[in-house]
């Protein structure tokens, strides 16, 4: 098994906080992630990392067989797919889906002149079908609904074929029947063998797809625990995370949490 992401004492401060505290974290190419945590655990800024956006204050990170600081971040972005609520503001409302897909393999926002090759544009609309997205070709992407417009940003992320997918809670914001397409899609990308490692940050065990393999837990930067979801999502480790007592349920392989309600004193 290679390892896509090998992180060994990873720490990123600001000022006097602690964004990340000492993580570990290591990944193989065959297995798909879900971190989860509450608003602040330091989520988002772990996935930079992990996307070679941000480098560790201290500690290790190794991206691909690539150490952070050792090498032209350049050369590692090209190979790792992301997408966020950041890079999707930076996408003109005007451009066509079509061509929001195809520059990413440019490594640009936003169409230039660029004379993009037919295949690249076969490509675009194989990873839009592949997403359920594929009649939105020739839309405008500020037309599209929230759930659509995820879509896009994932078939962009996919474009350049990375060796590493990172979402960044693409399923907030959706409505319910949004929430559950795109979970079914990302189902389907986690049960391909042919897709890449894949790391999806949420903090709704609801929006867990069937197929992923495996879960870290972040609270306050620290993790609270990693390793196969059935063995790391339970209501004892899912409280200690999210810093109230909950109760856990699974069915047909999704998850649902809820607070625990208080303990009746027994009447004598
Ligand atoms: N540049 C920064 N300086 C200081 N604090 C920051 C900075 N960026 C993020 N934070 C803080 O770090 C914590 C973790 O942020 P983030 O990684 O975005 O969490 P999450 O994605 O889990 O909500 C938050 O409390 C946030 O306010
Ligand atoms: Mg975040």
């Amino acid at each position: 098994m290679v390892a896509v992401i090998e992180f060994a004492g990873v720490t990123v401060r600001r000022g006097s906080t602690l964004l990340l505290d000492e993580v570990d974290w290591f990944v193989e190419e065959d297995e798909r992630w879900v971190v989860l945590g509450p608003n602040g655990a330091g989520k988002t800024t772990l996935l930079q990392v992990a996307a070679a956006q941000l480098h560790p204050t201290s500690g290790v990170a190794g991206i691909l067989d690539v150490v952070l600081g050792t090498t032209d971040v350049f050369e590692l972005r090209p190979r790792i797919g992301l997408t966020s609520a950041v890079l999707a503001d930076r996408i003109p409302r005007g451009e066509l889906v079509r061509d929001v897909v195809v520059s990413a393999s440019y490594g640009v926002v936003g169409r230039w002149r660029e004379e993009y090759a037919d295949l690249d544009h076969d490509r675009a609309g194989d990873l839009l079908s592949e997403v359920g997205a594929g009649h939105l070709l020739d839309r405008t992407f500020g037309t599209l609904s929230e759930g659509e417009r995820k879509r896009v940003q994932i078939a962009r992320a996919l474009m350049t074929d990375p060796e590493l997918l990172l979402l960044d809670e693409p399923a907030a914001g959706l409505d319910l029947g949004g929430r559950e397409d795109l979970v079914a899609t990302l189902s389907q990308l986690a049960l391909d063998p042919d897709s890449p490692a894949t790391v999806l940050v949420s903090h709704h065990v609801e929006e867990i797809p069937p197929g992923f393999t495996h879960a870290l837990l972040l609270r306050g930067g620290r993790v609270v625990d990693s390793g196969p979801v059935e063995e790391v999502v339970t209501a004892e480790t899912l409280s200690e995370t999210f810093g109230m007592p909950l109760l856990l349920r699974r069915e047909d392989d999704r998850f649902a949490a809820r607070r625990r309600p208080a303990q009746r004193v027994a009447q004598p």
